[in-house]
C-alpha cells in the first residue's frame, strides 16, 4: 500500500543537514538510493538532487516505521520524518557533505515504489553500464550525480550568458524553426508542407540570415540561445540538434566582438571559479596552420610545433623526401619532449596513427645516449644532426617526421602533437589556454567535386585588403586567386576545443553577389536561393558581424567530459537516434498521405 504526500512539507533537502542541525525535526523526501539492513536496524541512503541522508530506522524510535522500511527497495520514493543525530566518530562520512549527522526516523510515507532498475545507478565511472543501456532508460542515469550536476551546471551557464548579453545591451529574440535551407555546410533536416504539397521547411542549421536581418531591421544587438539542427556525421563533439549562443551586432569591429567574448567566457568560466586569462592572444589561421597544423591548437601543450625541415634537405636524392619536396611539398618536424625513449611499438602506432591522416610514413630522430634514427642510412648523421637541431630537439627528444603536401603535413603533425602530448601526458591538468584563430581564408577548393567552398559561410566579409583579388577572381575569372583571399572570419579555441565561429558579414550587395559567382551560383539560383535576402541587403544594411559559441562544446569544456551526452539532458546516439524514445520512428501511412509522401522501398 502506497502512502499519499497529502499535505506533508520537506523542510530539508538531502543535501542539506549539518552539525547545526542535530536535534532538529525534519521531514526529507527523496529515492532510495542504496538500504542496508541488519534486523533491528535499518539504513537507508536517501537522495535528492541536493545530495544524500543517511536515515537510520529503529524500533525504539518507532516500531512502525522499522517495520515499514523492511519494505523499501532501491529507487522507492519516500518521505521520512525524524530528527538530526550526530554520527558517532567511528561512522562519519567525509565523503558526502551530511556525513557528520543522520536523521533518525519516526515516520516513514511510501510514495511510490520502482521496479528494479536495469542498471546500477551509483557504479563507479569505469563500471557504468553501456550508454546505449543507459540513454533507453535516460531518466534514470539522469539520475545519477555527475549527470544531475552536469544539467544544473549548464542551467547555471545560460542564465549567466542571458544575464551578460543582456548588461551588455543585447535583445533576445527568438527566430523561426520552420525556415528554408541556410547554407552551413551540412544537410537540411526537412520537414514536409501538408497545405503546399510538394514544398518542404527546412530545421535552421543556425540562425544566420535571421541574425543578419535582425541588423537590417535595426535590433542593433541580438543574441539568442538558439537550438540548430544539422544532418551530418556525427563524431563526438557533434550532435544533430545542438545549442549556440547565436549573437550579431551592428557597427561592429573585430576587436568589439573579440572583447564582447572573452569578456562571456571569462564570466562563464568564474562559475567553475577559473579565471581565464584575457585578452585572448589572436594567431591567424596561416600562423597556426604553420605552427601547430591545426585551426584549433591545443595551447596547453608547451613547445612541440612543426619546424620545417626543408631547407636542410636541399640536394636530396632520398627519393620518399625529394619528390615530396620537388611536387611543392614539405617536410617538417616536431620535437616530443622526453621522446627518446619511446618504444618501436609506440613509434609503429603512431605511424598508423599519421596514416591515417594522409601520411605515407612516419620518420624519427630519437636524441638518446646515441642519436638513432630511421633516417640514418639514407640521410648520414651530419643532415640526420641539422634536422633534429632545426626541428628544436633537445636530448632525450624524438623528433617526428612527415613529408608530404602541406595539408597532409599540416594534418598528420598537428593531429600527432595532439596524441603523442595525450599519451606521454604531456598536458597539464587544470590550465585553459585560449587563443583567437583569425583570418580564416574564403574559400576551400575540394579536389573531389572540382570547386571551391566557403570555409565559414558565404556571408563572411574578406579582409579590406582582399577585396580586391575576389572582385579579380570573379571577374577576371583569375580562379586560381579564390584560395589567396582572407576573411575577417575568427575562431576562439580553449584547449584545443573550437568553441565558437563568428566573422564580421558582407553588407553590400554588391561583394555579396560576387561569392555567390565565386561559388558557382548563377544570378538565377543566388535569387532562388536567397531572395530575399538579397532584397533585403539594398534597404541600408549597416555594416555588422557576429558570433556563435557552441554551448554543448562549451559545457564539455567547463564539465570536464570528452562526452558532448554528458551535458545535454536528452541527446542522441552517433546515429542520430533518440533510443530512449526510439526515435526517428515510422509513421501512419494516413499521415504521409495528407503530406502527399510515399516511401519507395530501394
Ligand atoms: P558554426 O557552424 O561554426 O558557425 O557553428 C558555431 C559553433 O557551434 C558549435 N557546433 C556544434 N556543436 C554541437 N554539435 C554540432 N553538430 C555542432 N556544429 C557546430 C561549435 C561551433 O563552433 N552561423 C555560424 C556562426 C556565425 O557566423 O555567427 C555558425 O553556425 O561550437
Amino acid at each position: 500500500m502506497l502512502d499519499n504526500l497529502g499535505n506533508l512539507e520537506r523542510t530539508d533537502s538531502c543535501g542539506a543537514l549539518r552539525i547545526d542541525d542535530i536535534g532538529k525535526t525534519v521531514t526529507l523526501m527523496g529515492w532510495v538510493a542504496k538500504r542496508r539492513d541488519f534486523g533491528d536496524l535499518t539504513f537507508i541512503d536517501l537522495r535528492d538532487r541536493e545530495g544524500i541522508t543517511q536515515a537510520v530506522f529503529n524500533s525504539e524510535d518507532s516500531a512502525e516505521a522499522h517495520a515499514k522500511s523492511k519494505d523499501l527497495r532501491g529507487e522507492y520514493v519516500v518521505a521520512i520524518v525524524g530528527y538530526v543525530v550526530a554520527r558517532a566518530e567511528s561512522t562519519r562520512n567525509l565523503k558526502i557533505a551530511t556525513g557528520d549527522v543522520e536523521v533518525h526516523a519516526r515516520e516513514l510515507y511510501i510514495l511510490n515504489d520502482a521496479r528494479t532498475p536495469p542498471f546500477q545507478l551509483d557504479a563507479s565511472p569505469d563500471a557504468l553500464a553501456s550508454e546505449d543501456l543507459r540513454l533507453k532508460y535516460r531518466y534514470l542515469d539522469l539520475r545519477r550525480t555527475q549527470l544531475q550536476a552536469n544539467i544544473r551546471l549548464r542551467h547555471r551557464v545560460t542564465s549567466e550568458i542571458r544575464a551578460y548579453m543582456t548588461e551588455m545591451g543585447f535583445t533576445e529574440i527568438e527566430t523561426p524553426i520552420l525556415i528554408k535551407s541556410t547554407p552551413e555546410g551540412a544537410r537540411d533536416y526537412i520537414v514536409p508542407a501538408r497545405v503546399q504539397p510538394g514544398k518542404f521547411f527546412a530545421l535552421p542549421q543556425s540562425p544566420q540570415l535571421f541574425k543578419q536581418l535582425c541588423m537590417i531591421a535595426g535590433f542593433d544587438k541580438y543574441f539568442q540561445i538558439a537550438h540548430c539542427f544539422r544532418d551530418e556525421d556525427l563524431r563526438a563533439d557533434r550532435q544533430p540538434e545542438f545549442t549556440q549562443l547565436d549573437v550579431e551586432l551592428s557597427f561592429a569591429t573585430l576587436d568589439q566582438v573579440y572583447t564582447l567574448i572573452e569578456g562571456l567566457f571569462a564570466r562563464v568560466f568564474k562559475l567553475i571559479n577559473v579565471n581565464l586569462p584575457t585578452p585572448f592572444p589572436r594567431l591567424s589561421f596561416a600562423e597556426v596552420m604553420d605552427r601547430f597544423g591545426s585551426d584549433k591548437p591545443d595551447l596547453r601543450i608547451a613547445g612541440m610545433e612543426l619546424k620545417d625541415l626543408s631547407s636542410q634537405l636541399e640536394g636530396t636524392d632520398f627519393a620518399p623526401f625529394a619528390s615530396a619536396l620537388s611536387a611543392g611539398g614539405q617536410v617538417k618536424g616536431i620535437a616530443v619532449p622526453g621522446g627518446a625513449s619511446l618504444s618501436r611499438k609506440v613509434l609503429d602506432e603512431l605511424q598508423e596513427f599519421a596514416k591515417r591522416y594522409g601520411a605515407s610514413a612516419l620518420a624519427w630522430i630519437k636524441l638518446g645516449d646515441e642519436t638513432t634514427s630511421s633516417l640514418l642510412k639514407a640521410l648520414g648523421d651530419q643532415v640526420v644532426n641539422r634536422m633534429a637541431v632545426a626541428a628544436g630537439a633537445n636530448k632525450g627528444d624524438i623528433v617526428l617526421i612527415v613529408s608530404a603536401k602541406p595539408k597532409v603535413v599540416a594534418a598528420s603533425l598537428g593531429a600527432l602533437r595532439n596524441e603523442v602530448a595525450k599519451r606521454e601526458k604531456l598536458i597539464p591538468e587544470n590550465v585553459y589556454a585560449p587563443l583567437w584563430v583569425t583570418e580564416f581564408p574564403m574559400f576551400e577548393y575540394h579536389e573531389e567535386d572540382g570547386r571551391y567552398y566557403s570555409m565559414h559561410h558565404p556571408f563572411t566579409s574578406p579582409v579590406d585588403e582582399d577585396l580586391e583579388l575576389l572582385q579579380r577572381a570573379v571577374e577576371g575569372e583569375e580562379k586560381e586567386l579564390l584560395a589567396k583571399i582572407r576573411t575577417k572570419a575568427y575562431d576562439p579555441v580553449i584547449n584545443g576545443v573550437e568553441m565558437a565561429s563568428g566573422s564580421i558579414r558582407i553588407h553590400r550587395r554588391d561583394i555579396q553577389r560576387l561569392v555567390f559567382k565565386a561559388l558557382g551560383m548563377t544570378t538565377e539560383e543566388a535569387r532562388q536561393r536567397f531572395g530575399f535576402f538579397l532584397d533585403a541587403l539594398e534597404y541600408g544594411t549597416p555594416p555588422h558581424g557576429g558570433i556563435a559559441p557552441g554551448i554543448d562544446r562549451l559545457m564539455m569544456v567547463l564539465a570536464g567530459t570528452d562526452n558532448m551526452r554528458d551535458v545535454i539532458a536528452f541527446p542522441k546516439t552517433a546515429s542520430a537516434a533518440d533510443l530512449m524514445i526510439d526515435a526517428p520512428g515510422e509513421v501512419d501511412p494516413k499521415q504521409l498521405e495528407e503530406l502527399h509522401l510515399r516511401i519507395v522501398e530501394e
